[in-house]
């Protein structure tokens, strides 16, 4: 009889922004035999199927009635290199941040833009984490998943995966039907720093760094972050709750018009990232707070759970920002979360 099944259990504790729900089973995954055995078991069979992470980019608005894998592959090893990288091959239930340092600690550099992103190594290529000017699609050579039609695991390549921003193939035609068990990340055997977000530039020029290290930037990246972020571990959170969004050249004009501060980035193509914390925040909504749920103080594009909020509480603030933004902007703000409901 299958003893990894735990009915009706509370995910409040893998949940990053803290909030009450269950699931109607959960199974903890740490290798292949566990997979199998908990998607095996007749009792869940005929159930959706949710698979968790660091639960650090989900927001439970009720309980999830079928079956929650919470994957907890662990491990870390070098598996290779070619001409220009170093190849680890690393659990997906590692913590992504420890993974970043310990790379750093023995020598390797490459992920220090991304440091301190919450959440898993098997969850970063689901949603193509990025952060100060780099993607972990650049620094990915492939992922192992498992295939729940062929009930075997399948390596895919980077191009397979189709990122994009905030996206990939794992969010739409492999949703529920691939599950990362282990990721091999390309570092780069000669390092380069990256170097062109703004704000990391201004920080290691206040810190005198004229040519970064990989810790240099791990550094700042850090200090960055812990200024403008919201730490999970005390304040409820998914980090940004919405992308920011993609408009035509011909769109942002007329808004500029409009707004002349309008923050936005061009794009390969001709096409314009409007900054979607500056557009809250130009609609009053930053520091606003609705019952237990709050939009960040130091970010807009953050929503926090400032203490006992529920996931309804937290969903409905978000209504509120895409409403007054489409109504001030015409802009439409896409969840980055994913919404459980
Ligand atoms: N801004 C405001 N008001 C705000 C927030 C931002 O005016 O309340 C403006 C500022 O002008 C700022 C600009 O928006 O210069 C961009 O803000 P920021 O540098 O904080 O970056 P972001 O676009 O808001 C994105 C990612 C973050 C990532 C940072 C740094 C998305 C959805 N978010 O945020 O990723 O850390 O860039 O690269 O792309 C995440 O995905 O959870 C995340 C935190």
């Amino acid at each position: 009889m299958p003893a990894q099944l735990q009915l009706n259990a509370s995910l409040r504790q893998f949940n990053a922004f803290g909030v009450e729900a269950n699931a109607g089973w959960l199974a903890a995954v740490e290798d292949e035999a566990d997979l199998r055995e908990a998607m095996g078991d007749p009792r869940v069979q005929a159930l959706p199927r949710l698979v968790l992470g660091g639960g650090t980019n989900v927001l439970f608005v009720s309980d999830f009635p079928g079956l929650v894998l919470h994957i907890r592959v662990p491990g870390h090893r070098q598996v290779g290199e070619t001409a220009d990288s170093w190849l680890f091959e690393v659990g997906a239930g590692v913590d992504w941040h420890q993974t970043v340092c310990l790379l750093l600690q023995d020598g390797f550099g490459g992920l220090e833009n991304l440091a301190l992103i919450p959440g898993t190594v098997g969850a970063a290529p689901i949603q193509n984490i990025g952060a100060y000017g780099l993607e972990i699609a650049e620094r990915l050579h492939c992922v192992q998943a498992w295939d729940c039609a062929q009930q075997a695991i399948v390596q895919m390549t980077t191009e397979e995966c189709e990122f994009g921003y905030r996206d990939s193939i794992f969010k739409r035609k492999y949703k529920g039907d691939r599950i990362i068990m282990s990721v091999t990340l390309a570092l780069p055997k000669r390092w380069q720093p990256l170097l062109g977000y703004a704000e990391l530039e201004r920080d290691l020029k206040a810190r005198s760094v004229a040519t970064p290290s990989p810790r240099d930037i791990f550094d700042a990246v850090c200090a960055i972050r812990r200024r403008k972020l919201p730490d999970p571990t005390s304040v409820g959170n998914a980090g940004s709750f919405f992308k920011n969004p993609i408009v035509s050249r011909h769109r942002r004009t007329e808004l500029i018009e409009r707004f002349p501060s309008l923050v936005s980035y061009e794009l390969a193509g001709g096409r314009y990232k409007l900054a979607a914390g500056w557009l809250i925040e130009a609609c009053g909504m930053k520091g606003v707070r609705r019952g237990r749920a709050a939009v960040y103080d130091h970010q807009a594009l953050v929503l926090v759970n400032r203490g006992g909020a529920s996931g309804r509480e937290i969903l409905e603030l978000a209504r509120e920002v895409q409403a007054r933004v489409a109504d001030k902007f015409g802009v439409f703000l896409e969840p980055e979360a994913v919404i459980v409901e």
